[in-house]
């Protein structure tokens, strides 16, 4: 059982503050009966997440050159990427910060390296995960979003999510929510919106001007069947050196996606498991794989705990949060 004190001694350990009433303190002592409980529960805070974000604020005043850092964390500190990051928490979304963190480096990277196309994402909600791919966007690449926004009628998950509590957040979904996340996050983005299910969106739609996708997120219907019409979607839009990133892979509230998942790839599809990340497959075509596995190494090298885990006929490496975003954020300029 956990007592007072042990209320007091994990808020100083993990929140660096002593609880703020009596009440605060009751709080934790009505919900949690054993000590994991407790540090699990501020784990998860808001809080606790805002605090790691204001530890990682840079200590020191040296200017470190860009050259320095892309060579200590593989990520070049370009302007939009780090005010997204820096902003996370304040972005009401369903993405991990490593995960982000860990996708907006990659899109970077193929930026970076001259990989063009398009950013796709079905299921946006807020645009937290969407900005800040975005952010990698260059002249003549478009990004594209598409969700039901404002039409959750037709939202196959809505009773998965009221029965996890989240219903009352996805009604209020708005498109000018979404849209204004993305003016505000990833301003140099030319945003092409298609508000519909996806299940009657069209290849070609994504492919404006025969333009092929170079990132393809898929975060939209989490049953079976919607979540494989999107994965067709992301491989028949596909540029050769894409990456396609399928969010609640393993997410106990949806195995829908981990069944269709394994069967597609035990299917004949050429695409490869490269990386799980936090609550996330990234993907690629063969050719591509190991060239975006060593460069999640530069990137995340803190959080890379197994190689080559088995998944359906493939393997794929491991990543978990080894606060490889936080050590980024420290390193930078004030
Ligand atoms: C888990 S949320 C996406 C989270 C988002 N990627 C983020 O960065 O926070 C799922 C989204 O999928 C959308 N959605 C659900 N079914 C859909 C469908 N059939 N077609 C398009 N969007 C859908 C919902 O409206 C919701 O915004």
């Amino acid at each position: 059982m956990i007592t007072k004190q042990d209320v007091v001694a994990a808020y100083q350990l993990l929140l660096r503050r002593a609880p703020e009433s009596e009440e605060a303190i009751d709080h934790w002592l009505e919900r949690c009966a054993y000590p994991d409980e407790l540090v699990n529960g501020i784990l998860g805070s808001k809080e606790f997440e805002v605090g790691l974000y204001n530890r990682s604020t840079p200590t020191s005043s040296i200017r470190p050159s860009d050259e320095e850092i892309v060579a200590r964390f593989g990520v070049y500190p370009e302007p939009d990427l780090v005010h997204w990051l820096r902003n996370l928490p304040a972005i009401e979304g369903m993405v991990l910060p490593s995960s982000a963190y860990i996708s907006a480096a990659l899109a970077q990277f193929q930026a970076r390296n001259d990989y063009r196309g398009n950013i796709a994402e079905i299921g946006v909600y807020h645009g937290k995960y969407l900005a800040g791919l975005a952010t990698s966007i260059r002249p003549g690449e478009k990004v594209i979003a598409v969700d039901l926004f404002e039409d959750q009628d037709q939202n196959e998950d809505v009773g998965g999510y009221s029965e996890a509590g989240f219903e009352a957040p996805l009604r209020a979904l708005t498109q000018d929510v979404f849209a204004e996340v993305m003016s505000t996050y990833a301003p140099h983005a030319e945003l092409l919106t298609i508000k519909r299910s996806s299940l009657n969106v069209t290849a070609d739609e994504l492919m404006p001007d025969g333009q092929r996708v170079r990132f393809f997120s898929v975060d939209g219907g989490h049953t079976h069947d919607v979540f494989l019409n999107d994965l067709r979607l992301a491989e028949t839009t596909l540029a050769p050196y894409g990456i396609v990133s399928i969010d609640d892979i393993l997410n106990p509230d949806w195995p829908g996606i981990i069944t269709a998942a394994v069967r597609y790839f035990d299917g004949t599809t050429k695409l490869r498991p490269v990386a799980f990340i936090e609550n996330k497959l990234l993907c690629a075509y063969e050719s591509h794989a190991d060239i975006y596995r060593t460069a999640l190494r530069n990137i995340a090298p803190r959080s890379l705990r197994r190689r080559d885990v088995e998944f359906s006929n493939y393997t794929a490496d491991e990543y978990v949060d080894g606060f490889d975003l936080y050590a980024f954020l420290r390193s930078l300029p004030l």
